[in-house]
């Protein structure tokens, strides 16, 4: 299955991800929306299907807008009643402002240089930025279907560069950003790293 159906399918995508997350898929959303208080204006950086949203955060009142290369996501988040914009997170443009910048199993696609996106998610930020990321290789799944398309799945097709990150190597990242880093949390039964930064 290639990457390009999973993303042009929300519903594919979805499926994917509860397969690869098994019965901790909805913990690692709960996990971020706990952490977003209600009101809040809240941008999500490579959205998806804006699952966080349409099953975590509706409920609480909260301004959502979802910021995603796939227009079907964003056509999606439209029709579910929020606001998003087709948004190529690779270009310099500053983000909009929002009190909490979040982003979720993305930062990978930003490797090998992913601070510029950092920054830009701290500049926009008044309250918060939230970036949760796997740490665990996913594509170790027991099963050899779901491995292969989890392997593609974290693939940007660079070929020569790290395509995701390991614990370490988050934390590392991290370590450059200590007057930002309020909290880190394993979540979703250790398979993403929760990083918590002040603005
Ligand atoms: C693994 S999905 C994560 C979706 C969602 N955050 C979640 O956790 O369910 C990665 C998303 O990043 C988007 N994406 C990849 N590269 C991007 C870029 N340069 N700019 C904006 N979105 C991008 C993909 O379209 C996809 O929706």
């Amino acid at each position: 299955m290639s990457t390009n159906l999973i993303y042009r399918h929300g519903t594919v995508y979805e499926l994917l991800m509860r397969g690869l997350y098994g019965r901790h898929y909805r913990a690692r959303y709960r996990a971020v929306a706990s952490r977003i208080p209600g009101g809040a204006d809240v941008l999500d950086l490579c959205c998806g299907p804006a699952t966080l949203y349409t099953r975590h955060l509706r409920g609480n009142s909260v301004r959502y807008t979802g910021l995603d290369l796939n227009e079907r996501f964003i056509a999606r988040l439209e029709r579910a009643g929020a606001s998003g914009q087709v948004w190529d997170l690779h270009s310099e443009t500053p983000l909009p402002a929002a009190d909490y910048v979040v982003m979720q199993a993305s930062l990978y696609h930003f490797l090998p240089d992913p601070e510029p996106v950092i920054d830009r998610m701290l500049a926009a930020a008044r309250h918060g930025v939230l970036i949760a990321e796997p740490v665990r290789n996913l594509t170790a799944s027991d099963n050899r279907v779901l491995a292969g398309i989890g392997s593609r799945f974290t693939d940007p097709g660079d070929g020569e560069q790290p395509r995701r990150f390991t614990e370490e190597t988050l934390d590392e990242l991290f370590r450059g950003y200590p007057e930002h880093v309020e909290e880190r949390t394993l979540i979703a039964g250790g398979r993403e790293k929760l990083y918590v930064l002040r603005p």
